[in-house]
């Protein structure tokens, strides 16, 4: 069997220099890569580079290779994935809109395997709702989103969007080549045979790592490869005027330690956060969101792409019917402060579960201080919900807490968990998840 092959794109921006490590380590893992650059990369790294790299021809424009007319269509059928890192947000933009006016554009386009982007650019550009609002539809699409990282950028400016680690870069797209081998969804090189785990090396990020051992040898059980997992956390906020807000205490401790351990377990994760102090975990793909309305429109194309969506935000069922865009005085503004009116907010997980697929499963919180069993067994019909984890609220019990002890809620009945740490209790609702397939 041949090797596989990865075709990695690299557009204009400061981390081009990064690509070479990446397909260095795609190398060390047994996969052959070819390259293929936009115009503006090439003012950041020579193609003369990756030729050395890859001892491969180096596509940059539509028409170069004249022995092949239609080298864009060749170039995405002689590769079992198609990596692009890093990637800008003029080219996520233009792939999301089905723009091809370039060789990696029109070959991003003519792909039928797995596509994998690593986004790279400036925190504003990043954080941008039209950048945003693209990453979601290509996420939604079954693109594979390498989340970037936050940090000191080349700008000079401090947060999100620098290219993801070298590590976490080549462990997914080895991910996605064994998956789609797992699928037969590769489009290049017939027969060819994704590296074994070891060849991943040390290096590795955990999480992130395509390994795939038993658990008993210390590794988490890869389970959950191939599956898509939707993840909400955190709490929403909702505007009062322009400095204050209605929200909870929700730390996203619980929702990340989900969306950590579907990670550890294989599947391709996203997590709809809302505002919370907590660094995305490794190989995540995280939309930040802060109010419920903003919560369930991030959650649809992910949801609708997920085998299983979690849904432990805690969400705020009423907002102010009528924000003030400025701050509301005491003593001028008494009246308006006095009667502030309340208007009610969607149910992110009620709205998506009613259209849930057969094949989807959908695991709902109830956060209640009385009647715990109660109220959660009547959640799990009205939000329809395939299981619902059940927890007592109040002080120092569950929001915030590291550790926390529930109830799982199904069809079948009930089971009472121990006080458990949340990464523990993580495992085990996806355990129950799993039981539930
Ligand atoms: O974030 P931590 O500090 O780790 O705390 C964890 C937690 C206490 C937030 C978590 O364990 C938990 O209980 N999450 C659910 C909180 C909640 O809002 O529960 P609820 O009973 O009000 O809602 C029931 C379900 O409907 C939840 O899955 C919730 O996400 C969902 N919901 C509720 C209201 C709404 N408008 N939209 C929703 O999707």
């Amino acid at each position: 069997m041949s090797e596989p092959c990865v075709l990695v794109g690299v557009t204009g921006c400061i981390a081009a220099y990064k690509s070479c490590e990446v397909v260095r380590g795609l190398q060390k893992a047994g996969v052959r890569c070819k390259v293929v650059m936009t115009e503006h990369a090439c003012e950041f790294v020579g193609p003369t580079t990756f030729r050395a790299l890859t001892h491969e021809p180096v596509a940059v424009g539509l028409f170069d290779d004249a022995s092949d007319p239609i080298h864009h269509v060749s170039l995405a059928q002689e590769c079992d994935a198609f990596l692009i890192a890093p990637c800008t947000a003029n080219v996520a933009a233009k792939i999301a809109c089905g723009i091809a006016d370039d060789l990696l554009t029109t070959t991003a386009l003519a792909t039928t395997s797995p596509l994998l982007i690593a986004p790279a650019m400036n925190v504003h550009m990043y954080e941008a709702a039209a950048t945003q609002e693209n990453l979601a539809r290509l996420r939604g699409r079954g693109v594979r989103v390498i989340e970037a990282g936050e940090g000191y950028l080349a700008c000079g400016d401090v947060g999100r969007g620098r290219l993801a680690d070298v590590d976490v870069i080549v462990g997914a797209t080895l991910d996605a080549l064994r998956e789609a081998r797992a699928t037969g969804a590769t489009g290049g090189c017939e027969g060819a045979e994704p590296p074994a785990c070891a060849a991943v090396g040390e290096s590795a990020a955990p999480g992130a790592s395509a390994s795939a051992g038993p658990a008993a040898s210390g590794a988490p059980a890869r389970d959950l490869a191939g599956l898509r997992v939707m993840v909400t956390a955190g709490p929403t906020v909702e505007p009062l005027d322009a400095v204050r807000y209605l929200s909870n205490y929700s730390s996203g401790k619980m929702g990340y330690a989900l969306a950590a351990a579907a990670a550890a377990r294989g599947a391709q994760v996203t997590l709809v956060s809302g505002p919370v102090a907590l660094e995305a975990p490794a190989g995540v793909d995280v939309i930040r969101v802060k109010t419920a309305r903003e919560m369930l429109d991030a959650a649809r194309a992910p949801f609708a792409g997920a085998d299983i969506a979690v849904f432990t935000a805690a969400v705020a069922d009423f907002r102010p019917a009528r924000p003030a865009d400025r701050k509301l005085k005491k003593g001028a503004d008494d009246a308006a402060l006095r009667a502030v009116e309340l208007v009610e907010n969607p149910d992110v997980l009620a709205t998506l579960a009613r259209e849930k697929r057969a094949d989807q499963r959908v695991v709902g919180f109830a956060a209640e201080t009385d009647d715990v069993l109660g109220n959660a067994r009547r959640k799990l019909a009205s939000k329809h919900a395939d299981l619902v984890v059940a927890n007592e609220v109040g002080e120092g019990r569950a929001f915030g807490t590291d550790d926390n002890k529930v109830w799982l809620v199904d069809a079948a009945g009930t089971r009472e968990l121990p006080l458990m740490s949340k990464a523990a209790l993580a495992d085990a609702v996806l355990d129950a998840i799993v039981g539930l397939r």
